[in-house]
């Protein structure tokens, strides 16, 4: 079977665009490949985000969904790729610059600028094929993808064979899978901006537990614009796109339909469908959410199985690649 691998950071509350951009996502994945869902943080917030994940409907019947820290050869592998890694493509990585720009490059931690080939060891681990992520994972898949290629050529193939393994590759070249729609949710409070976990006003976002009244709040004053009637791909219109393909997704309507139904509404009609669309949505996930959380032994149970098939998959890269740098086996 083909693999699938991808994650989110349990830093701060999981919202619209993760489960847009990525989560919703994984779910039709899990029927047809072996998936593997990573937790990927040591952080207190852990066990709701792998509890949300099971809300949206990743079933652990299909899919392995464990936290990264309980898998240590996520950072031993980090740690083989780093040596593969010219500091150069590492310089480029737009999260990074974004997320030091702050204290300055100069202070940022060694841990923020290495990250991007802790993630690539995540992917790279469990040999996967597809990686369902947002859009502004594509440059970190991208680097993966450039990370695989440079070990499979300095230690895969020939020199692999003559310290005895098999030869050929060490990692399969991953590609993303970005979705059509939701690949990039906006801000609610600039269309122009992507809805994340670290803006500071939590009116920017719509958060998975959010309740209904807070979701009402949160549309009734989110930014619009003062054009007359709603339309999809204005440039001018970045709130109006966003809100409009918001909509379409949760309402689970095409395109086309909510064109239709929307070109000669006004932001005053528009709105309480929108958030009611969304409550109707989000309603089940969060339902089925507090019945998980009510039963942690339950999770803790999932969450072990998950680790022990992920390290029984990763261990297989693991011997490959320490004999293919060469490392002394232990007997
Ligand atoms: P993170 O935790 O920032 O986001 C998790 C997932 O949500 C997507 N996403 C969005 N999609 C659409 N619109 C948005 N506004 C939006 N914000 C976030 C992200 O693209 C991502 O798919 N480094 C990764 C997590 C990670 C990972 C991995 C992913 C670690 N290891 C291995 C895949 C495979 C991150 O920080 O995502």
């Amino acid at each position: 079977k083909k693999r699938v691998v991808s994650g989110v950071q349990p830093t701060g509350s999981v919202h619209l665009g993760n489960y847009l951009g990525a989560i919703k996502n994984w779910v039709a994945l899990q029927d047809t490949y072996e998936t593997l869902f990573i937790i990927v943080d040591h952080h207190a917030a852990t066990t709701d985000t792998a509890a949300l994940y099971l809300a949206c409907g990743i079933d652990v019947s299909k899919a392995s969904v464990f936290v990264q820290s309980h898998v240590p050869a996520h950072v031993e592998l980090m740690w083989l790729l780093c040596s593969s890694t010219p500091i150069g493509w590492l310089q480029k990585m737009i999260q990074f610059k974004e997320k030091s720009r702050k204290e300055g490059v100069e202070n940022a931690s060694v841990g923020l600028f290495t990250y991007p080939d802790l993630m690539t060891a995540d992917i790279l681990l469990y040999q996967s094929d597809f990686v369902p992520v947002g859009e502004d994972q594509k440059q970190h898949i991208e680097l993966a993808r450039e990370i695989a290629q440079r070990v499979n050529h300095l230690y895969g193939g020939k020199k692999w064979k003559k310290l005895g393994g098999r030869g050929g590759s060490l990692f399969k070249i991953p590609e993303p899978l970005i979705p059509q729609a939701g690949a990039r949710v906006m801000s609610l409070t600039d269309g122009l901006s992507k809805m994340s976990k670290s803006a500071p006003s939590d009116q920017s976002r719509i958060n998975l537990l959010d309740s209904k009244d807070l979701i009402v709040d949160k549309i009734k004053r989110c930014k619009t614009d003062s054009f007359a009637g709603l339309e999809f791909d204005n440039a001018e219109r970045p709130e109006c796109n966003n809100l409009l393909s918001i909509y379409q997704i949760v309402s689970g309507k095409k395109k086309e339909e909510v064109m239709e139904e929307c070109k000669d509404m006004s932001w005053g009609t528009f709105k309480p469908l929108l958030a009611d669309a969304l409550i109707e949505h989000l309603s089940p996930i969060q339902a089925r959410y507090q019945e998980i959380i009510a039963e942690p032994e339950y999770l803790d149970k999932i969450l072990s199985e998950g680790a022990d098939r992920a390290e029984e998959l990763g261990a297989v890269t693991m011997r490959n690649m320490y004999q293919a740098m060469g490392y002394y086996q232990r007997r």
